[in-house]
């Protein structure tokens, strides 16, 4: 699928950032690079500073201090819709599609660009948008078909279960046709049986997109199975960050968890129930 501005996967820079909410400083002098066409998981307790770095990458907060680059351009002084047109999409930890509508046309709403948040809206890009009904459909089916959807096509959002949701969701996200892919807690409220099936998932829609992607996420597992390179947040500060394997056995990035999700680290430890075979790992390693 291409894309209408630039080319390629997208560089991001993140050096120094600060962003402050009265007297919380969310996020804390973070530095860090994602190359393009990596796929750079980023975990850490609740509040630790991970949706807001999104915030300030999509230009939904204000900086306090620091920059935002993409492909060496500073977007500080950059919309959030301008920043769209550079092709960074950003989804949200809560999935935000209408539940009236079936599938299909709940992606033909977001060809359309139509029907979601403002934020939403203005924040993707929409190279189909100005396309005829008849290409819109054809781009909507062939989503459907790449994420395996086409059973569901017309089916109402609302009486989906909320992996299925998730997964339209970030089905829409294709239609956007990102360079750069914010993605808050694609997994959130799923059921682990569920959340497995997003691993191909989001290697998919890196595939189809061709974007570098930014993941948020609390599943440690998942993360480790799916990303290049992990970064460790801890009170608006990176704790340890670096290719999985080499993060995965860092003690400060067992720390940070360690206080934070008993769950997840059960779920990534030795400890965890997990069926035989399954090879996922995580912050605590083998
Ligand atoms: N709009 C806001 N106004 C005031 N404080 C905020 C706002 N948004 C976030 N914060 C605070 O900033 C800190 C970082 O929050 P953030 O939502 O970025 O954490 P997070 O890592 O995404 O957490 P979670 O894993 O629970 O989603 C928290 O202390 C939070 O309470
Ligand atoms: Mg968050």
């Amino acid at each position: 699928m291409t894309t209408e501005a630039g080319s390629g996967p997208a560089r991001l820079e993140v050096r120094g950032l600060e962003v402050v909410f009265g007297g919380v400083r969310a996020v804390d002098g973070v530095s860090m690079d994602v190359a393009p066409g990596t796929i750079v998981g980023l975990i850490g307790a609740n509040g630790s500073g991970k949706t807001t770095l999104l915030d300030a990458v999509s230009g939904l907060v204000p900086l306090a201090g620091g920059t935002v680059t993409i492909d060496g351009e500073d977007v500080a002084d950059l919309l959030p819709e301008e920043r769209a047109t550079l092709g960074i999409v950003r989804s949200f930890q809560e999935a935000r599609l209408f539940p009236e509508l079936t599938v299909e046309d709940a992606l033909l709403v977001t060809v359309d660009g139509r029907g979601q948040s403002d934020v939403v809206s203005t924040t993707l890009q929409l190279p189909w948008a100005r396309r005829s009904e008849r290409d819109k459909r054809r781009a909507v089916a062939e989503v459907l078909g790449s994420f395996r959807l086409e059973r569901f096509r017309l089916h109402q959002i609302a009486q989906l279960s909320t992996g299925t949701r998730r997964m339209v969701d970030l089905a829409s996200i294709v239609l956007a046709g990102p360079r750069l892919l914010l993605l808050d807690e694609p997994t959130a409220g799923i059921a682990q049986r569920e959340a497995e099936a997003f691993v191909p998932l989001l290697r998919r829609l890196q595939a189809v997109t061709g974007a570098t992607v930014l993941l948020v996420e609390h599943d440690v597992p998942l993360v480790f199975e799916l990303c290049h390179t992990v970064v460790v947040m801890q009170a608006g500060t990176i704790v340890s960050s670096g290719p999985a394997e080499v993060v995965r056995r860092d003690p400060r990035a067992l720390e940070a968890y360690l206080g934070a999700s008993e769950e997840a680290l059960l779920a990534s430890g030795p400890l965890a129930s997990a069926p035989p075979g399954d090879q996922r790992g995580g912050l605590a390693g083998p």
